[in-house]
């Protein structure tokens, strides 16, 4: 194994709250022991952003012994430096300098674990190759929550060629992968998201793009618009109860509302009401999916296979932060305007260029 510095850089949560320079530092840390069992220590080159960073950094604890030094950040991409001894000799990932992807889970995360260091030791079931033909920010972006939680939306439905979908939070950092998943396996898609981002979002393959900004309220334009050519599905990366309430209008009865936009965001009463108010105490006549992804390597190899398939041909990214840059890059996540992802560079090496 190369010799690494007995220390590295790595962002710690000083205090529970909205991004800052006090909430958040750039610090010094201790490189991480050798990998135990089937873990396998990664060279962190990029770190993606994702709106549950900034729920953990308001709700974890940080006075909890194992939590002290919590670092942030969940997606990462990086190379392999090392190997547990419970990684088969013959696996891909036992070759140092493998490029891998994926994200944290709730293990690593509990005791503070996080990618927003330049050295990180993870499970080697929660990583992914990196496939070919792909840039290490792009893998970063596309493999890790965002990627994965577009595996889920689209499992959940099995869209076919000839559907009609609808994806609210077209240009976020899931919806812009279920808009070019969607498409890619032949349906038909309609966007919603603002005007500002149209042109990109039908870059991605949606056919239509309903500009909620200026189409408001915009249930009652779906209700009109989309009657008589309702959707089979409707994939809501925003939390739109509205959209859900009114669904009968453009979504078949035989179609789904899936979400992934629930919990404190929304609160627990539309949630409930949702899968469980009855039609005729005034509950909503089409099923309501909440899906939560719990984050692992499979689905990161699902996006992979996406890749490699040229279902996703675009990872889309907002902006590319220095790792100096962290704060910003959380502030803008917060203002939700980000088109795609953003991503953190952690440590540039010669062979991050696909
Ligand atoms: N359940 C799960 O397991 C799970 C997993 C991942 C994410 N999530 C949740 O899913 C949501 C989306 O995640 P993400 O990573 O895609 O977020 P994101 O990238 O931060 O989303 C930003 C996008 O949201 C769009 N947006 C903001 N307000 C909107 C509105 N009223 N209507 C339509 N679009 C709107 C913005 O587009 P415009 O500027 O064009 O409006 C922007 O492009 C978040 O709430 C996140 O916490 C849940």
């Amino acid at each position: 194994m190369t010799t690494l510095p007995p220390t590295m850089k790595a962002w710690t949560v000083q205090s529970n709250g909205a991004p800052s320079a006090s909430t958040l530092a750039l610090t010094t840390q201790p490189t991480p022991a050798p990998p135990t069992g089937s873990n396998i220590l990664l060279k962190v080159t990029h770190a993606a952003l994702n709106p549950v960073d900034l729920h953990l950094l308001n709700v974890l604890p940080t006075w909890l012994p194992f939590r002290r030094v919590a670092t942030p950040g969940l997606d990462f991409a990086g190379s392999v430096l090392a190997v547990g001894p419970g990684v088969p000799a013959d696996s891909p990932l036992a070759v140092p300098g493998t490029r891998v992807a994926g994200s944290l889970g709730v293990a690593q995360i509990a005791l503070g674990t996080g990618s927003l260091a330049e050295y990180l030791v993870v499970p080697a079931a929660l990583v992914a190759l990196q496939p070919a033909g792909i840039t290490a920010s792009a893998a970063a972006g596309l493999m890790g929550v965002a990627g994965q939680t577009a595996t889920l939306m689209l499992r959940e439905a099995g869209v076919k060629s000839g559907m009609r979908v609808l994806v609210n939070g077209a240009s976020g950092g899931v919806g812009s992968l279920v808009v070019q998943v969607a498409q890619a396996k032949g349906a038909v898609v309609v966007a919603v998201c603002s005007g500002a981002n149209e042109g990109m979002v039908r870059g991605l393959g949606a056919e239509e793009v309903v500009d909620y900004t200026a189409r408001e309220p915009v249930e009652e334009y779906l209700a009109e618009r989309f009657a008589v050519e309702p959707f089979d599905f409707i994939f809501d990366t925003a939390g739109s109860q509205a959209i859900y309430r009114r669904s009968p209008a453009y979504l078949k009865k035989e179609g789904k509302f899936i979400s992934i936009v629930g919990g404190k965001s929304q609160g627990v009463v539309p949630f409930v009401r949702n899968k469980l108010l009855p039609v005729f105490l005034g509950g909503t006549p089409r099923p309501f999916r909440l899906l939560g992804l719990a984050p692992n390597g499979d689905s990161a190899k699902e996006v992979a296979k996406w890749v490699n398939e040229g279902l996703l041909k675009q990872a889309p990214i907002d902006q590319e932060y220095a790792m100096e840059d962290v704060v910003q890059a959380l502030e803008k996540l917060a203002s939700k305007r980000a088109k795609g992802k953003i991503v953190v560079r952690v440590a540039g090496d010669a062979g991050d260029a696909a």
